[in-house]
């Protein structure tokens, strides 16, 4: 069943790396031999990504976050448009650090997600409860609160162009990964909740903690469709590593 999967494989750098981590993934990473890699630096890093002679034959990049209007007075932010002309393919919005350390709430992503559509970015919307969420029993209440907010502003249709990325906070940078059993329960019910709209396929990453050593159960799930990497995601030979279990 596995071998009919094709795995997407996203690196979140966060607030990390630097022209040389650059170079380095240039020199390093290797082309999989089968599914996609889509590398998320900080957004100054993405042109010279974007325009490397060796990634952009295999890699798509794209951008962390991005806001939801296309031009204006809005001091420090990015348009989706701006992402798209430096090269950018896709955008991560939803993120739970930015919906907990900056106050995003679900109307505010939803906005970012049409601006992304809007702009030909595909977006990778994530959604996870809290550890407080999840002991309270609220797991699946939370995540089809997450989704329905932005299938109900932007349309199912253009949700069709999106990635959902399943993160649960409590597993994100903490080393503490989901089970593959857990993940896997929320993942089918993502799909469930979207189902309820209509039926196409739409790829479900997931997102806390992975790392070489548990990819490879969390890939056996017949709903896992790829993985949102942070921390291991920061080492070129780490990411080959991961890749390689995967696809091999
Ligand atoms: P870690 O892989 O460091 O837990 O981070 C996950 C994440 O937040 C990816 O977006």
């Amino acid at each position: 069943m596995n071998q009919i999967k094709t795995p997407l494989i996203v690196a979140n750098w966060k607030m990390n790396g630097n022209q040389l981590l650059c170079r380095q993934f240039s020199e390093t990473l290797e082309c999989p031999a089968n599914g996609e890699v889509w590398i998320a630096p900080p957004s100054l890093y993405l042109e010279t990504l974007a325009v490397d002679k060796k990634l952009r034959n295999f890699v798509r990049v794209g951008v962390q976050n991005v806001y939801g209007k296309s031009s204006g007075a809005y001091t420090g932010e990015v348009a989706a448009t701006m992402v798209r002309e430096s090269g950018g393919t896709f955008a991560i919005v939803g993120h739970s650090e930015r919906r907990t350390q900056f106050n995003e709430s679900d109307s505010f992503i939803a906005q970012k997600f049409y601006a992304s559509i809007e702009a030909d970015l595909i977006p990778i919307l994530c959604v996870g409860e809290s550890l407080e969420e999840r002991e309270a029993g609220l797991t699946y209440a939370v995540v089809e609160q997450q989704l329905t907010e932005v299938i109900d502003t932007s349309g199912i249709k253009y949700f069709h162009k999106s990635v959902v990325a399943y993160e649960p906070v409590w597993a994100i940078g903490t080393g503490k990964a989901a089970s593959p059993v857990n993940a896997e329960e929320v993942h089918v019910h993502i799909r469930q909740v979207i189902a309820k709209y209509d039926d196409q396929f739409i790829p479900i990453l997931y997102g806390g903690s992975v790392n070489e050593n548990n990819v490879g159960e969390l890939w056996e799930q017949h709903n896992i469709d790829g993985f949102l990497i942070g921390g291991a995601s920061l080492n070129p030979h780490t990411l080959n590593s991961i890749i390689g279990e995967i696809t091999r």
